[in-house]
């Protein structure tokens, strides 16, 4: 058995952190990174190997396969919402022509892959709270429409050719590591920063809409968990619901304050981030990652808050 992993997507926000969880748990040399253009930290640069490729070109991604025997692919390399929704060619390039490339690699030389899709995979027609597993999916965000089409691909690459693939549905994705960029939940990082530099934190969404989100030891955990569950007891396989918590700006600005009391909120709407944000679930239900695989995630918002403000402190040098 192909035992070499490739992280695809390696310099962002959820490939940074991956990385190096991979590393530790699999070994240094077993986990190979690749970026795009991005320079990566010194850690991910000098911990194992990396290299840069464009994941939508076949031949750079078969050459990287073949070169290190690569029998694993965590496939995170995508472009995020509030960015897709200003540049839908390049979007429909990297998240869709990136996962197809991946996949037919991946049925040629017998890789498994994880692939995160999203909230933004659901649409106004789905049902908003308590979003079930199994349920509408007819997107209006050019986000939404490559993360549906990547979850069906994914789907069809396993019906079709028995590869095995899997993944989740991730909702905003909160650390203190590597900011997201070109996202509709990116304020739920910023408003952490903004909170210690300047007390006070403009957000971008309205102060009552309510999304999902998680903190990024949990996304880690969900990733590697789910590619190591037992295949027989996977239903769904691909674009399972999973969910840490929910909240509203508003609800996150006062969690805040009980760390910081002199922090401030204060809303300015963007028109085209708060409606993609209003098209999304309020909160999925993610009860079949629990039943098939176990899921269960460790961080609430008080417990995030707390971990957030205390290494975004030591990391910008600012105390509260
Ligand atoms: N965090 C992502 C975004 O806002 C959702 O998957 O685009």
């Amino acid at each position: 058995m192909k035992t070499k992993i490739l992280v695809t997507g390696a310099v962002g926000q959820i490939g940074s952190e991956l990385t190096m969880a991979l590393r530790k748990r699999y070994g240094n040399d077993q986990v190979i990174a690749v970026g795009h253009r991005k320079k990566p930290s010194e850690e991910l640069l000098n911990s194992g190997p990396f290299e840069f490729i464009e994941v939508t070109n076949y031949d750079e991604v078969e050459v990287i396969v073949k070169k290190y025997d690569i029998g694993i692919i965590y496939h995170l390399a995508a472009i995020l919402s509030a960015l897709a929704e200003n540049n839908p060619q390049l979007a429909w390039k990297v998240n869709v022509e990136g996962i197809a490339v991946v996949l037919e690699i991946a049925r040629k030389y017998n890789c498994s892959v994880f692939t995160p899709s999203s909230i933004g995979a659901f649409g106004p027609s789905t049902p908003k709270d308590g979003t079930p597993q199994d349920t509408i999916q007819r997107p209006t965000s050019m986000y939404g429409v490559t993360k549906v089409s990547g979850e069906l691909l994914c789907d069809y690459y396993h019906l079709k050719y028995g590869v095995d693939t899997r993944g989740v549905r991730y909702p905003g994705l909160i650390s203190y590591v590597t900011p997201a960029g070109g996202g509709t939940t990116d304020y739920a990082v910023d408003i952490y920063y903004k909170a210690l530099e300047d007390k006070k934190y403009e957000c971008f969404l309205s102060k009552e809409t309510r999304l999902d989100m998680m903190y990024m030891p949990d996304a880690i955990k969900a990733a590697m968990d789910l590619m190591e569950a037992e295949p027989s007891k996977l239903k769904h396989r691909n674009a399972f619901n999973v969910t840490a918590m929910n909240f509203t700006p508003e609800e996150l600005a006062k969690e805040i304050k009980k760390f910081i009391p002199e922090f401030e909120i204060s809303y300015n709407i963007d028109p085209i981030r708060q409606g993609i944000a209003d098209s999304w679930p309020n909160s999925m239900d993610d009860s079949a990652a629990t039943e098939e695989w176990g899921w269960s995630p460790d961080y609430g918002i008080e417990k995030m808050t707390e971990d957030m403000l205390k290494n975004l402190s030591k990391k910008l040098n600012i105390s509260y």
